[in-house]
């Protein structure tokens, strides 16, 4: 560890961008590397001058939360039981049907963006109160529960009867809730057809992170399933937050009036150290007995539950360039590679490379990396017969997004650029969502998410098979890398298998036809 910077902060890693959801722990001890980028560090003063309040601590893949110790844990678990002796004492009313207006919510996956998406409906004017967690880590879910009841007491009453450990959980915290009331799913993107199921069933509103799908068969089930949402009036929101963007949303607007012409190019820049748990160690029994909690642990590693660092760090820039394209790619060819990594067993690419084309034969470029010292960018811009358009200057927010004559940049020929301040889109997409509810208006994101995903996952499988992949190959193909996963228990086997020395198949281009690693046999 270096010494503090000038804000108190030390820095060890690379901070993980993604999982900001827009707040920090304020002065939490950043872990960024010695070789963190000037973007990172600058990203990183950005959420200290922003005062904004918790819902994640940066994190190296060696310093992840969800490899706290179990003196932590117990420190952990001790502060929440003092504050569950606090909150006991509070008696808020339960009137719902006589006419109450607050809105229940639900938290399952009570990790980074899971404690950051719950603080951002508790934040709402709309009367909102969080009633019920459940998590298949213990630790997570106390470490959850102490900085929800920490930062809003008013609205938070979790007791011992509604904080829910196992694959089961899920359902006895939706079951907590009333047919107005909201789920967040927050959990691996594996377990989001499950669990949206079962939502559905009990006919509860979702709040449900991306991606939504990690492979082509369970993003045709969430397809489904979001119809039957959708005639049951359930109002489901998908957590491709920039899509509330107001200023992207203006310049949505103006480039469908044409102020850059004709869309003909879109790029989109993911390049990055390696950021949450996309580059894994072999498992050691000592510290993780457990095969199957250590893959959800690193999820980012594992294909089945992530798919994959491409899947969950690309989405956003892909789904922001369709945005503004107006419309999803209809074929994918892609190129990436792994460079010598040691001993990491995780299923990644480090590098990525995407040329997408769209129906009307233009195409979207897409770089995505994790890699130390080199070149970062988190950026996305898309080119017209008439301009140019940044969608994302760094990050998720602020956009500060502007259109400019010609192809260039230029500070001189720009034609407009987004009021300053941004609103926050993490608050913002659920300003929407409660909206909806309060005023009963239809409201689904979930073909357009699915979609998000699926193009997602075309891209990613282009690179790991090596394989030029259209939209409808994508959509017949069969490999579902974890149908199982509503059958997943603690003692039980993972979806992904080991071989004998602790590795796991990596993607090989050229070698699985359209397979991204063979089909393992249970
Ligand atoms: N929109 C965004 O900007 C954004 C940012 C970060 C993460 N995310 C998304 O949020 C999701 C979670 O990411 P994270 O960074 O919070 O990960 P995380 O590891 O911090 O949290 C995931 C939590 O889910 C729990 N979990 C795993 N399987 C479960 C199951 N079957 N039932 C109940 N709990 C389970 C884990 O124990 C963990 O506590 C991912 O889909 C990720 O892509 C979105």
């Amino acid at each position: 560890m270096t010494s503090p910077d000038a804000e108190g902060c030390e820095w060890d890693f690379e901070p993980d961008l993604e999982s900001w959801g827009g707040e920090l722990v304020k002065g939490a001890v950043c872990l960024a590397g010695p070789q963190a980028s000037i973007s990172a560090k600058n990203a990183h003063k950005e959420c200290l001058r922003r005062g904004v309040g918790f819902g994640h601590t940066f994190t190296s893949m060696e310093n992840n939360p969800a490899n706290t110790s179990r003196r932590d844990f117990i420190k952990t678990a001790t502060q929440a039981t003092a504050g569950l002796s606090v909150l006991s004492g509070i008696k808020i009313p339960y009137v719902h049907a006589q006419g109450d207006d607050i809105i229940n919510v639900a938290l399952v996956g009570c990790g980074g963006r899971g404690t950051g998406a719950a603080s951002n409906s508790l934040g709402l004017k709309q009367g909102t109160r969080l009633i019920a967690m459940a998590d298949v880590q213990e630790n997570r879910l106390e470490a959850s529960f102490n900085g929800l009841s920490g930062k809003h007491p008013d609205r938070f009453s979790v007791s011992a009867d509604s904080k829910f450990i196992g694959f089961d959980a899920y359902k006895k915290a939706i079951d907590m809730l009333r047919p107005n009331d909201v789920v967040i799913l927050a959990t691996p993107p594996a377990f989001r057809w499950v669990q949206f199921k079962y939502a559905i069933e009990k006919g509860v509103n979702v709040f449900m992170e991306k991606p939504i799908c990690v492979d082509a068969p369970s993003g045709k089930r969430m397809l489904e399933l979001g119809k039957l949402a959708q005639a049951k009036n359930m109002k489901v929101g998908v957590g491709l937050m920039c899509r509330h963007c107001r200023v992207r949303g203006e310049l949505f607007d103006r480039i469908q009036q044409g102020e850059i012409g004709d869309i003909i190019l879109g790029r989109a820049y993911r390049l990055q150290a390696p950021v949450g748990t996309c580059f894994t160690h072999p498992r050691d029994v000592k510290t993780d007995p457990n095969e199957l909690i250590y893959q959800i642990k690193n999820f980012h590693s594992f294909l089945w539950a992530s798919g994959g660092a491409f899947s969950d760090f690309n989405i956003h820039n892909i789904d922001e360039i369709c945005w503004m394209k107006n419309d999803f790619p209809i074929e994918a060819k892609a190129t990436g590679g792994r460079t010598d990594r040691g001993d990491y067993v995780d299923q990644n690419f480090d590098h990525y490379s995407v040329e997408y084309t769209f129906r009307d034969g233009t195409k979207f470029w897409l770089e995505g990396r994790n890699a130390f010292k080199t070149h970062n960018e988190f950026a996305s811009y898309v080119h017209g017969t008439k301009g140019m358009a940044v969608v994302s200057t760094a990050g998720h927010f602020p956009s500060k997004a502007m259109t400019f004559k010609g192809q260039n940049k230029n500070p001189k020929e720009i034609i407009w650029r987004g009021k300053q301040p941004e609103p926050n889109p993490y608050d913002l997409e659920w300003q929407d969502l409660v909206e909806a509810i309060v005023n009963n208006k239809p409201y689904s994101e979930v073909e357009r998410g699915a979609m998000a995903s699926l193009v997602t996952v075309m891209g990613r499988m282009s690179a790991h098979t090596g394989q030029l992949v259209t939209f409808d190959q994508l959509m017949a193909h069969d490999h579902e890398f974890a149908p199982n996963a509503d059958k997943l228990t603690l003692d039980g086997p993972a979806p992904l298998i080991a071989d004998a020395n602790g590795k796991y198949p990596i993607p090989q281009a050229g070698v699985n036809g359209l397979y991204e690693y063979p089909v393992q046999k249970a």
